[in-house]
This record gives C-alpha cells, structure tokens and sequence, in this order.
C-alpha cells in the first residue's frame, strides 16, 4: 500500500515538475517573441528574430538595416526591440534622440554592470566612466576628463610611423600591389596609441620581432566574450557551462594582469598626466576601490582601442573604394605638417562622412528609464524600461540626410572649413550624428580619435596605394560594432 502511496507521488511530482517545466518555458517564448504589455502601443515592434538575423544568416547590418528597420524608423523614430536578452525601445529620430541624451536623470545610464550584471561581459568592464551614473560617474569624470580630452599626442606620430614599417614588413619586398587581411594590423596601431598617449605604457604591439604580451592574452579574451551565441543571450551565462566558467577565468586573469602591468608602470613613469596615472593616484589616496581602477583601465583600454580600430578600417575602406578621394588627399597632405593636419578641409568632412555612414559603435541600448516618461509629445515610456540609440540609422536618415544619404558625398558638409566644422557641430547639437554620442555624456575621446585618424591616413596615404581586393565581399559586419568584415586591402609601396 505504502508502496503504491510512493509511486502515486512520484508520479504526481513528475506530473507537477512537467508542468511548472513547460509554464517557464512558455514564459520564456511570450517574453522573447512579444514586447510587454505596457510598452507603447503607438510605435512599431520589430521581430524578435531580426536581432539574431546577423548571427544565423549571412545578411549584414545594411541588410537588416534595409529590410526591416529603415521604414519603421524612418517613419515613427523609434520602435521596440528585443536585445540581449530583454525588450527595448530603439530612438532614432534625432528630436527624440536629442530629448533622451539631455535627459540624463530620467534616461539614466544603466550599463552592464547592472541589465547583465552575471554576463562575462559585464565580468570584463565592470562599473565604469562609460556605463555609470551620477555621483559615481561625476568622481570618475573628475579623476580622468582632462587627461582623456588633452593627452600626450607625440606617440601617435611615432606609432604610426611604426605601423608603416609594420606594414612594409609584412609586404616583403613585392613590388605589386599585396593582399592584406588589414584588422590585425590595425588593432596593433590602436593599442599602441592608447597605452602611450592614455595608459602611460608601451604595449609594443607595433615590435616586429616580438608579438606582445598584451596583444596575444587581449585577442585570447576577445575571442572568449565575443561568442555570438552569448552575446545574443548573455543570460546563458548563468548556467554552469564549463566553457564560460573558462572564460570567467581568463577574464579576471587579464583584469589583474592589466591592472598590475599598469600599476607597475605608473611607479617608474615620468608622465604625471596620463589617464591612467590619474587613476593610480585615485587609488593611492584610498578615493577608489582596486577594482573600480581596473574597471576604468580597463574601459579606457576597450573604448581606447576598439573604437579607432573600427574607424581606421572604414577610412582604409572609403581610400580603397575612392581612388579619386585617396588621389587627392595625398595630393593635400603634401602641403601639411602633423600639427595642421586639421586645417585641410577635404580631409575632415571625409572624417565626418566616414563616422556619418559608419558610426564605429552603431547600436548602444544602456540607459534605463527612472520614471514614466514622454518620449516626443506622445510615446509613453514607462519607468524602468531599457532605452537606446542606433547611430547608424539616425546617420543615414533620408529625412535629414537626403535622398542620397547611403551615399558617401563628404562635399555635403561644405568646402571651407568653417562651414564644415559649422555644419558638424550642428549635426552633433541636433543629434543628427550622434556617433561620439552627445551633450553632457558624449565621448572624451573624439578629439584623440579624430588626430589618430588623421595622422593614419597620411601616413598611409603618403606610403602606400590601397585598393579594394576583388576576392574580398563587400560587406559591414553582421552584428555589434560597425566596419566593413574581415577587410582585406590590396597594398602598393609608393617609392619615391
Ligand atoms: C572613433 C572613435 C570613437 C568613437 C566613435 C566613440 C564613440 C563613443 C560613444 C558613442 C560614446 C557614448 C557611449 C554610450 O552611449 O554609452 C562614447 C563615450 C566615451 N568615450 Fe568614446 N569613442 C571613440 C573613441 C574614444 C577614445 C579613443 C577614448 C579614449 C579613452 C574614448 C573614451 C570615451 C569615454 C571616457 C566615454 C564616456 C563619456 C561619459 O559618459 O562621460 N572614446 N564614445
């Protein structure tokens, strides 16, 4: 009898477990596949499934872009998306764009740290100058603006330098144009510019004999946290997946080995005006914890290097694609000396066109609403709903752009440089370029960035003829960052 008891609850427990396992399940699907309930009826939703179209098919973000987000968008200015693992509305229009970045206590940043805060990711960058919110970010603005918005730029020049012999060595002796896969190379260029000018350090990822350290355990780290299938949804890392509790470790193994190497640095360090001697001097005096100075190293390092990366890719892209631009730029660049490089107008509205049709970071979803809200006059936001911005969209928006505003034209920022510097600063305060952001949270480095790129393109431009390899498919990345992917450029050496 008793017997009989037992089997009977087993089987009402298995019954039970069945159940409760398919009621979360078809939570789990509603939650994916529809926006909530009280997310604003008066915008469109795009399909779930857009989000992963990057990741399971072979379109690119053009693609997407094309098909399924330039309509809505174009017509409402902002849409609901599902990403990284919850729902969000994406604001592209720049009015609305405009209201959310001045916002900033009702459009709260919110990082990772806090919407993944189990995700490797979140693991990686922690609580920092970018993702932070008030008091906390005011201290962390505090410690390290000045440095980041004026730091030491002669590095550049000489790493740069360096990047060309790089480059030559890599070429051989050829006396023909050579294919290069270009993203290696150009990562090496941006890390070394950041450790010197921002880090106060020498990555010596431009040294030919000696692949650096750095370099070698940064790229192992990468490869770990940039798994689509993650990235896509960060809350598998929840679970106990022996691989992930792997790449847990080696994040924190690069973290303290970082944190250490620029630590050990600082002591020996003439430069008193880095960023990250700032920081060093924050955590000595007790003002910050030890991973508060590794969460802000660390982002400097990340946003340092990842952002002008992408960009030199896309400035290498346009000269490879536009044989009459690269023709006269390296015509201008005769005429200039590094410390006016910002004087040549045609140089700087390709800058703007460049960044206008590829944002570096095209998609940022990492502010989060602190109360209901009025987006425009009539799109009810309400409280504790995550909130972005797609750079991307709102650069190609025909509506402020024109009709031809997939077009590379940089004659539509003007001739002079007074009426492109004009027209730039209008298109920032308007958020109709919104790629470094805007307002009170824009980017500290847009400045550093905008000399790095200038100084790349004449040295490259000056070195070396670049065109398209016809092997290579003309495509942007499917998802995340934007540049053209996996870049090959053929090179020619220009010998005097
Ligand atoms: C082409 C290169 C770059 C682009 C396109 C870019 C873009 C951006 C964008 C879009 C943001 C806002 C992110 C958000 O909404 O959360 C931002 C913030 C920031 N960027 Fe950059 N960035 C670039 C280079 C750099 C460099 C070289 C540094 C140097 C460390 C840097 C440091 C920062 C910092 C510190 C912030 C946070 C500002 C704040 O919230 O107070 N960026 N950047």
């Amino acid at each position: 009898m008793d017997y009989l008891i037992d089997n009977v609850q087993i089987t009402d427990l298995v019954q039970i477990f069945k159940l409760g396992a398919f009621i979360v399940l078809t939570y789990l699907v509603i939650s994916v596949v529809f926006a909530p309930s009280n997310f604003p009826k008066n915008i469109p939703t795009i399909p779930f499934y857009v989000s992963f179209l990057g990741t399971y098919t072979s379109m690119d973000q053009k693609d997407i872009y094309d098909k399924y987000l330039k309509e809505k968008l174009e017509k409402h200015g902002a849409v609901k998306i599902f990403f990284a693992s919850r729902w969000n509305i994406l604001v592209t229009r720049p009015e609305y764009l405009a209201q959310v970045f001045k916002d900033e206590s009702t459009f709260a940043k919110s990082g990772n740290h806090e919407k993944i805060p189990y995700a490797v990711l979140s693991d990686y960058t922690g609580d920092n100058v970018i993702s932070s919110h008030g008091e906390i970010w005011r201290q962390y603005r505090n410690i390290i603006t000045q440095s980041i918005q004026f730091p030491e730029l002669n590095p550049v020049i000489k790493n740069t330098e360096k990047f060309v012999h790089f480059l030559k060595y890599a070429i051989g002796d050829d006396k023909h144009f050579k294919t290069l896969a270009v993203g290696d190379f150009l990562q090496r260029l941006a890390l070394a510019n950041i450790g010197n000018s921002m880090l106060g350090i020498n990555f010596n990822t431009l040294d030919i004999e000696e692949d650096s350290e750095l370099h070698k355990r940064l790229k192992s780290v990468k490869a770990q946290i940039f798994k689509p299938l993650f990235m896509n949804f960060p809350i598998l890392d929840i679970l106990p997946i022996p691989s992930r509790i792997e790449a847990r470790k080696e994040v924190a193994n690069f973290r303290k080995y970082l944190s250490n190497k620029i630590k050990e640095e600082q002591e020996k360090s003439e430069t008193k005006n880095s960023a990250a001697f700032k920081l060093y001097l924050s955590l000595k005096r007790g003002e910050i914890t030890e991973k508060q100075f590794t969460d802000n190293i660390v982002i400097i390092l990340v946003a340092g290097h990842e952002n002008p990366q992408l960009f030199f890719t896309s400035l290498i892209y346009i000269m490879a694609k536009y044989p009459k631009i690269q023709k006269k730029l390296r015509k201008k660049f005769k005429n200039y000396s590094f410390d006016r490089l910002d004087e040549i107008s045609f140089l700087n509205s390709v800058l703007f066109e460049t960044l206008r049709l590829f944002p570096p970071l095209g998609q940022i979803i990492n502010r989060k609403t602190s109360r209901d809200v009025l987006l425009g006059s009539d799109i009810h936001i309400p409280k504790n709903t995550y909130v972005g911005y797609n750079n991307f969209v709102t650069g190609r928006d025909s509506a402020y752009w024109g009709k031809d505003s997939n077009e590379f034209r940089p004659e539509r920022w003007g001739v002079s440089n007074d009426e492109i510097f004009k027209n730039y600063k209008i298109s920032k305060v308007y958020s109709r370029l919104s790629a470094f952001h805007g307002g009170r949270r824009a980017c500290l480095g847009e400045r550093f960035a905008l000399y790095e790129a200038r100084v790349f393109l004449k040295y490259l431009l000056e070195n070396f003829t670049v065109r398209l390899d016809s092997s290579w498919n003309d495509r942007l990345t499917p998802a995340g960052p934007i540049c053209p992917f996996m870049l090959k450029v053929k090179f020619l050496k220009i010998v005097d």
